[in-house]
């Protein structure tokens, strides 16, 4: 999408949600791509920059729906946020006049329930709605509550919301059932202005979490451990404002990663760093693509067919769930069979029936999917799902012969950047049109 798209107001954006993207397959990719700052670190981030008096500058910061929908959020709360110029945002919280996170806003991104904590510790309060859906229901937030009652507060869940309520925050000990990476993050954070010391153990250890760690830091918490599966986390009376460089998205250039080698490409991937990347690239050099590894680029080529692999998803350092859906793509038209499962969102393969109508062979059962690769995907009409099923399709719509329209291409627009531009660049033959089908759908 355009950076003129993100611009748009929200009732532009509503017709923007109603394109379609469509794309004629079998161009080889071929040139350098740059990868935008990371959505979930930046998200994390922004949630973070809410415990500083002062002002924050984030700069790298991708225009992309999610981060749109955070400006949004902090905006609710009184706190001034702004995009000046493209990839600097300004986040000024000196001042909190609001404390509620309102349903319209938290209900379109789950990670905007990550200011509760922030809020509460600079505020003494906060009320924040639950990420609503029948898809992500409590459970997804029992996490991220457990932590926050255990540093002192009274939580009161009740009429769809979360409310915080705490005159201080006294530092203790987490364990997480599960290294989530929000949890660890919200946590980690809401612990900054925390009395004493807080310990969390079987902490995520994803590279977002470090960049947030660090973040803190410039600001004046002391945090030690982030990156290993125990946090420590010395509480301080007062944040200040910051600059910082977002981290690159490890996500987006594994996407690009994947449309490379699918179309027997060679792309040059530039601003990554190169361990954040390792779990993937391992997978990529497995399936017999040649990948160069620079000091902040990568250059991904394959002259051949992909060979078959297995994959589990895992947290961090194992293989990322956000790859999974596209590296499906890419397997199922791998020499062989390969098996993909899922540890992380157990309902993660909805993109599997639209890979299937290009021509995949793919049998998904629980967890797992067994995947016999084919020789060649077909273009065809897909819709995707959420964003990684949107890159997956993307992908998937490359390298197949023929045209692919792919509808629900709101859910792509949360998470990459320019996607279309930066394919342009790369030689695909991709293109917005409006969806005249979805278009009547919503005039009746
Ligand atoms: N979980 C719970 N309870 C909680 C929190 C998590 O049971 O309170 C479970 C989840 O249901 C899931 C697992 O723990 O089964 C891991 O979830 P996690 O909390 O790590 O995920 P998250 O923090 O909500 C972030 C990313 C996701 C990414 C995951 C895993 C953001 C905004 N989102 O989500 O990104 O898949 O970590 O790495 O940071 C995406 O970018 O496409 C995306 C979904």
């Amino acid at each position: 999408m355009s950076a003129r798209q993100h611009q748009r107001k929200d009732t532009d954006r509503r017709s923007a949600y109603l394109d379609k993207l469509l794309l004629t397959g079998g161009a080889q990719l071929r040139g350098t791509v740059e990868i935008s700052g990371s959505k979930n670190g930046c998200l994390a981030i922004m949630a973070g920059a809410l415990l500083g008096k002062g002002e924050t500058v984030l700069r790298g910061v991708p225009s992309i729906g999610d981060v749109h929908t955070m400006i949004d959020v902090l905006r609710a709360l009184g706190v001034k946020s702004a995009m000046e110029r493209p990839g600097i945002l300004r986040i000024d919280a000196t001042e909190i006049d609001g404390t509620e996170a309102p349903y319209e806003l938290v209900r379109r991104m789950r990670a905007s329930f990550s200011v509760l904590g922030p809020v509460l510790a600079r505020k003494g309060y906060a009320k924040v709605a639950m990420p609503g859906g029948c898809d992500i229901g409590a459970r997804p937030i029992d996490f991220h509550v457990k932590g926050i009652q255990a540093l002192g507060a009274m939580i009161n869940m009740d009429h769809g919301f979360v409310e915080a309520e705490a005159s201080s925050l006294m530092g203790t000990q987490v364990y997480l059932n599960f290294p989530s990476a929000g949890a660890t993050q919200h946590i980690m954070t809401t612990a900054c202005l925390a009395e004493g010391v807080t310990t969390i153990h079987n902490a995520a250890a994803e590279p977002e979490v470090v960049a947030l760690a660090r973040f803190l830091k410039q600001m004046g918490a002391r945090i030690e451990g982030a990156g290993t599966t125990t946090v420590r986390v010395e509480g301080v009376d007062e944040l200040h404002g910051t600059d910082f460089d977002m981290l690159p998205d490890r996500m987006e250039a594994g996407t690009y990663a994947v449309a490379a080698v699918m179309t027997r490409g060679d792309v040059r991937i530039e601003n990554i760093v190169p361990e954040d990347v390792e779990p993937f690239v391992l997978k990529l050099r497995e399936i017999g693509a040649v990948v160069d590894i620079h000091e902040h680029a990568m250059r991904v080529r394959a002259k051949e067919r992909p060979l078959a692999t297995d994959i589990m998803t895992m947290p961090h350092p194992g293989f990322p769930t956000d790859l999974q859906q596209p590296f499906a793509a890419l397997l199922s038209i791998a020499e062989g069979t390969s098996v993909v499962t899922e540890n992380v969102y157990e309902r993660r393969f909805k993109y599997v029936n639209e890979l299937v109508r290009m021509g995949a062979d793919i049998k998904q059962e629980g967890r797992t999917a067994i995947i016999n690769g084919v020789p060649k995907l077909t273009g065809a009409q897909t819709s995707a799902s959420d964003l990684r099923a949107g890159a997956a399709l993307v992908c998937a719509g490359l390298a197949a012969e023929g045209r692919s329209e792919i509808s629900g291409i709101e859910h792509i627009e949360r998470g990459y950047e320019n996607m279309i531009d930066k394919l342009k660049g790369l030689g695909a033959d991709v293109a917005l049109a409006p969806d005249e089908q979805e278009r009547e759908a919503v005039c009746v």
